[in-house]
């Protein structure tokens, strides 16, 4: 079987992590925390990093942090992971969407300023699968309008927009280390901003808002969000090899875009637009309209032939939890939904090798005849 992700491993994670245990720092106390926030900060180019368990948890920091409240309205993708509207929709704020832009796949960012209200709070932007979103419109617009950016920069370590990194947009901008990402903590998120009252607050919600003098009396009600001194060791390790891990997934891109150009029933991720070269974050394919293959079938072929899958995100406009909740009704997200209907990934990982990229070409061509 090829995975659909497997992570690289081998550089100084066994040192660190062999250094935690020999130290006995394995909690949320240890060393490591600190290098990690302060290295990650620095690449990025944000003055404040702050270590979380996860990159929802980060999210959900991040959204609180910014004191989006009842009735205050959020413009955000459709096409994305519940992640990103979890916090908004348990605040009491009201998600708006904005559908995708069908070859970046990203939020269409000609859609924001039709959703502005004098409710409107913040935009979040997020990028996806390896393409930054447009940033300078967005911010553009966001300056106009006084809105907050929150940027979800989960699939884009070592991604730069315009030559600046992705992650150095938003008022408050937030990463993941699932296993899945350029670099990994096996869990794991970094909320980044440049703002001292915000990194505060961020701090203090990760840490259930003890105080300094009495502990256990709360101001706020915070979480337990903390990264432990294992996670950061190992990413300390990873962000170590950043630039040499964003090459072999852009070589990764280069190949299967090779490969597999010649496939008339597929869209292929763009490999590149005017303001970035794709990092690919996970390399996903598009059926065409009229393929006589649904996603479903072609995911099992491939499974029969040994090729791991997954498909797109399912849009939030489609989703049972919010639709039951009454958000969304009667909206339309074509393109969303079609991404949803006709998309998945095929192996992305770090560790996959040039003869499987080779295999899972071959397998491709194939299934999708
Ligand atoms: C865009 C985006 N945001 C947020 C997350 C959530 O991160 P985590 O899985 O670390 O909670 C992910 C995870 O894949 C993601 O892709």
């Amino acid at each position: 079987m090829i995975p659909v992700n497997e992570p690289l491993l081998d550089g100084n994670e066994k040192n660190y992590l062999l250094e935690c245990i020999e130290t006995g720092w394995i909690s949320s106390e240890g060393p490591f925390i600190k290098q990690f926030e302060d290295k990650f900060a620095e690449k990025v180019g944000r003055s404040y990093a702050i270590a979380v368990s996860n990159g929802t948890a980060a999210l959900d920091a991040a959204i609180e942090a910014l004191g989006i409240g009842p009735g205050d309205e959020v413009i955000m993708p459709a096409f994305t992971i519940i992640s990103c509207i979890g916090q908004i929709v348990r605040a009491g704020a009201i998600p708006v969407l904005v559908d995708s832009e069908p070859l970046t796949w990203n939020m269409d960012i000609k859609q924001i300023e039709g959703k502005i209200t004098s409710r409107s709070k913040a935009i979040l932007v997020v990028h996806i699968y390896g393409l930054p979103v447009d940033m300078n419109p967005v911010l553009e617009i966001a300056r106009h309008y006084q809105l907050k950016v929150i940027e979800d920069a989960a699939e884009m370590h070592g991604q730069a927009y315009r030559g600046r990194p992705c992650g150095s947009f938003g008022d408050i901008s937030t990463f993941s280390f699932y296993p899945n990402k350029h670099i990994t903590t096996g869990e794991g998120g970094m909320i980044v901003t440049n703002d001292e009252q915000l990194a505060e607050d961020c701090r203090s919600l990760r840490n259930l808002c003890f105080q300094a003098k009495k502990r256990f009396v709360h101001e706020r009600l915070g979480w337990n969000f903390r990264m432990t001194n294992l996670q950061a060791a190992l990413g300390l390790a990873q962000l170590e090899r950043l630039e040499e891990f964003v090459s072999r997934k852009r070589n990764m891109g280069r190949l299967y875009t090779e490969l597999l150009a010649d496939l008339s029933n597929v869209q292929l991720p763009l490999a590149s637009t005017e303001y970035a070269d794709n990092i690919y974050w996970v390399f996903g394919l598009v059926l065409a309209d009229n393929s006589s293959l649904d996603v479903e079938q072609v995911m099992c072929m491939l499974g029969e032939n040994g090729i791991g899958t997954r498909p797109f995100f399912c849009p939030m406009n489609q989703q049972p939890v919010l639709k039951r909740l009454g958000l969304f009704a009667e909206e339309s997200y074509p393109e969303a939904d079609r991404l949803y209907r006709q998309g998945f990934y095929i192996p992305s990982g770090l560790a996959l090798k040039e003869e499987q990229i080779r295999e899972v070409a071959k397998v491709l061509h194939k299934v999708l005849v």
